[in-house]
């Protein structure tokens, strides 16, 4: 049996209380004998900078490195709210996505049969949804440079953000983009804002000559930004794979949540590229969810959206599509027998705890689902 190191940085809020359940599904894959997983525990966000002074101090980030791939909780709250800029909770994570290379970031949403009344969209527009939006994590405005307030002296100050894409970075998540649509319902839609911005007309002009030269197979459109958030509430299964900068794809990557019926439903995989000598590649798999500063500490997040972010670990890190499977098919079915954390509850008369989703999970998984 295969031993994987997995770097664990359960963050803040209910990352903790998210992270718990999903070890148990972790000792689950070890017992049964898929795989072995030796797991370190690291600090990430508000807690290591109560600890460090840094939102991730250098040896988590050289275990980071070192890992076949991270296991990550979520960052941030009020608490934090006054520490410097540069040492804010969400830092830490966005320095793990720039230095690990992490430039594609897959977010499934699909919507479970039992969960399709927990929307705030009617049946019909979201049962049976599965599209994958696929956002581009280590470009755009999150990074470009000058990034800073300036003050004009004249009492008004300027504050700055920079959006820029290269043509190698469009290319690159463009073919993570067309290569996941040849294994899924072959479409992509790429979006950008080419009216207004040069980096969407640069966008679309790279993705349209790779889709010619190397993808012709796989269908292509093109869909403006806003309209895009429009049809995604209007009618989701329209879509297939939706490929988009970091900015869009963090806000339409949330719209999408609500569509599956809850944030804490929402897994995700941040990818580099595989190396060519290893086959490896490294990894960051997280909810798309953050801390949740409201419900925790009380111990009804629900851990869904964690334990199907290892899914997607087994499923892209280690060759283990069928163990993935495995983990989809438990949580569908703890889903079809109506257990609900509050955050989907929908129409349901109870609801159960974290630890209770988290142990149903890890016994449908015992029982073969
Ligand atoms: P959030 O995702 O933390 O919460 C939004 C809403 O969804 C809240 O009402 C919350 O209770 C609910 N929710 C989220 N996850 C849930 C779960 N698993 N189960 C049940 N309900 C859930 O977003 P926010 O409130 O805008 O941000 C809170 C903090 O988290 C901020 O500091 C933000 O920067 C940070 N954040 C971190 C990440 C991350 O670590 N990846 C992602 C988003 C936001
Ligand atoms: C996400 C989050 C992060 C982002 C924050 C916490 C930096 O919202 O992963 O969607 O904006 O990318
Ligand atoms: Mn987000």
């Amino acid at each position: 049996m295969a031993t994987h190191k997995l770097l664990l940085l359960p963050g803040d809020g209910i990352g903790p209380e998210v992270s718990t359940e999903l070890l148990k599904v972790v000792a689950f894959m070890g017992e049964a004998g898929v795989a072995q997983f030796e797991i370190e525990k690291g600090l990430v966000g508000g807690v290591a900078y109560d600890t460090h002074g840094q939102s991730i101090s250098e040896a988590d980030m050289t275990l980071a490195k070192e890992a076949d791939a991270v296991m990550f909780g979520a960052v941030g709250g009020p608490k934090w709210d006054a520490v410097p800029y540069d040492a804010r909770p969400e830092a830490g994570l966005l320095r793990l996505r720039k230095d690990l290379d992490l430039f594609a970031n897959l977010r499934p949403a699909i919507c479970y049969p039992a969960l399709a009344d927990a929307s705030s969209l009617k049946r019909e527009i979201v049962e049976d949804l599965d599209i994958m939006i696929l956002r581009e994590l280590t470009g755009g405005v999150y990074f470009g440079e000058p990034k800073q307030i300036i003050d004009l002296g004249n009492g008004q100050k300027r504050g700055i953000d920079t959006q820029i894409y290269d043509t190698f970075e469009i290319e690159r998540i463009g073919r993570v983009a067309f290569e996941l649509a040849r294994k899924r319902r072959n479409k992509v839609t790429s979006s950008e804002k080419r009216n207004v911005m040069k980096s969407g007309v640069l966008w679309n002009e790279v993705i349209t000559a790779l889709h010619k030269r190397e993808y012709p197979d796989v269908t292509l459109e093109h869909q403006l930004a806003d309209s895009l958030g429009m049809q995604l509430v209007r009618w989701p299964k329209q879509f297939d794979v939706i490929v988009t900068d970091n900015l869009f794809g963090d806000m339409l990557s949330d719209v999408a949540a609500m569509l599956t019926g809850s944030l804490g439903m929402l897994p995700s995989a941040s990818l580099g590229e595989v190396n060519a000598k290893t086959g490896k590649r490294k990894a960051l798999y997280e909810p798309v969810h953050g801390s949740a500063p409201d419900i925790a500490g009380k111990g009804v997040a629900n851990p869904i959206a964690m334990i199907g972010s290892f899914g997607m670990a087994l499923r892209y890190s280690f060759g283990l599509a069928d163990a993935a499977d495995m983990i989809e098919k438990a949580i569908s079915s703890v889903l079809d027998q109506g257990l609900r954390t509050p955050d989907i509850k929908g129409a349901a008369t109870s609801t159960v705890s974290t630890v209770e989703m988290g142990d149903a999970i890890v016994a449908a998984l015992r029982k073969g689902a």
